[in-house]
């Protein structure tokens, strides 16, 4: 088959990383006989440089002609030190996301059991935990109404959702559900916010469609509890932007490293592939930076964008042979062992998948 991936490697280890995705997938598509055609286009802070736009429309034509995307990173320290910067590579990604339409942010958090001993949590806490957030990717306040009022002595961000929006991003996390173990969370302030009352009264709604469901709503506060007490109690969780931006972060840190959990970005024509973590601007360029959330984020492309399962599990599987082996980057690698660069590491996936 004819695959047409775009590629945006963006800022930071963003090159790295998905120069080692590339070849992990070019691997696949020998052995499995699809013809890969990669397209690049700038995003982030080298398309502020090149572009003066961390978005340009070349970039958004480049995705939108391609059967899948795959992302790697934005942000450059220069600007987060620049609270008056009026272009900010973020907003590439905010623009890429509300123009592709991408409002459902898949991001699943699990455990490896070669790596268990790294997880800053006690064993017994974590063992089994196998979860997913659905994360609502382009609406509340991320892209509500938001500004300076009394000379600039008062700011404002508003938090904004309609029935609909909520409506589509529940619907993917009862499909999901569905397919896995037939529990969802839905994760709100409905004590505090109005926002997140429509959310659990349309939740609530849609949930009479999914009967074969066991459903809880739960506040946020209490859930960014009960993830570092018990996360393996949940399956599915869905929630909105900003609950979810903070607490897939929280999550990903149970697996032991941030360096390993993927995502990806639905939308109803596009889809979008990226690891969890950030740029890492320290580490750019020395060859240390892990890659295989970005070649995990590829395996869910397969499985995702593609449907091609086997596909998906080749690499997962390649991933979990290269852990338990020890072949991995310094961030994950044990007392006194001798850690791979970041291209050895992508190296030795492809001699696996051979
Ligand atoms: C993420 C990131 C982004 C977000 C930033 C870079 C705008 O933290 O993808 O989680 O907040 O959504
Ligand atoms: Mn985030």
């Amino acid at each position: 088959m004819e695959l047409k991936i775009a590629v945006l490697a963006g800022d930071g280890i963003g090159p790295e990383i998905t120069k080692e995705a590339i070849k992990v997938c070019n691997a696949i598509g020998k052995k499995y006989n699809h013809k890969i055609i990669w397209t690049y286009a700038s995003t982030g802070a080298i398309a502020i440089e090149k572009y003066n736009d961390p978005y340009p429309d070349d970039t958004h034509k480049i995705c939108i002609e391609a059967d899948s995307i795959l992302f790697g990173a934005i942000g450059d320290p220069k600007y987060d030190n620049d609270p008056s910067a009026k272009i900010r590579p973020e907003q590439g990604l905010l623009k890429m996301r509300k123009k592709l339409g991408l409002f459902a942010n898949i991001r699943p958090t699990f455990t490896f059991s070669s790596l268990i001993d790294k997880s800053p949590l006690k064993k017994e806490r974590i063992n089994g935990t196998d979860l997913v957030f659905v994360r609502e990717l382009t609406s509340g306040i991320y892209f509500g109404d938001r500004g300076r009022k009394d000379n600039g002595d008062t700011a404002y961000d508003t938090c904004t959702y309609n029935r609909e929006e909520i409506k589509r991003l529940a619907k993917k996390g009862f499909e999901l559900s569905m397919k896995r173990r037939k529990k969802l969370c839905c994760v709100d302030k409905a004590n505090v916010l109005e926002s997140s009352r429509l959310w659990r009264e349309t939740v609530q709604d849609i949930e009479k469609s999914y009967p074969e469901v066991d459903v809880s709503y739960e506040f946020v506060d209490a859930v960014a509890m009960r993830l570092v007490q018990w996360p393996n109690c949940y399956d599915v969780l869905i929630t909105e932007n900003l609950f979810g931006d903070i607490l897939t972060d929280e999550a990903s840190v149970i697996s032991g490293s941030m360096g390993l959990m993927p995502s990806a970005s639905i939308g109803t024509k596009n889809a979008l592939y990226e690891p969890i973590h950030g740029s890492f601007p320290q580490a750019a360029g020395l060859g240390i930076a892990n890659p295989l959330a970005t070649i995990l984020s590829v395996a869910m492309m397969f499985e995702m964008s593609f449907n091609m399962k086997q596909e998906g599990r080749v690499i997962r599987n390649a991933v979990n042979y290269s852990l338990e082996e020890g072949k991995v980057t310094q961030d994950l690698t044990q007392k006194g062992a001798k850690s791979l660069s970041t291209s050895e590491v992508g190296d030795y996936l492809v001699e696996l998948i051979k």
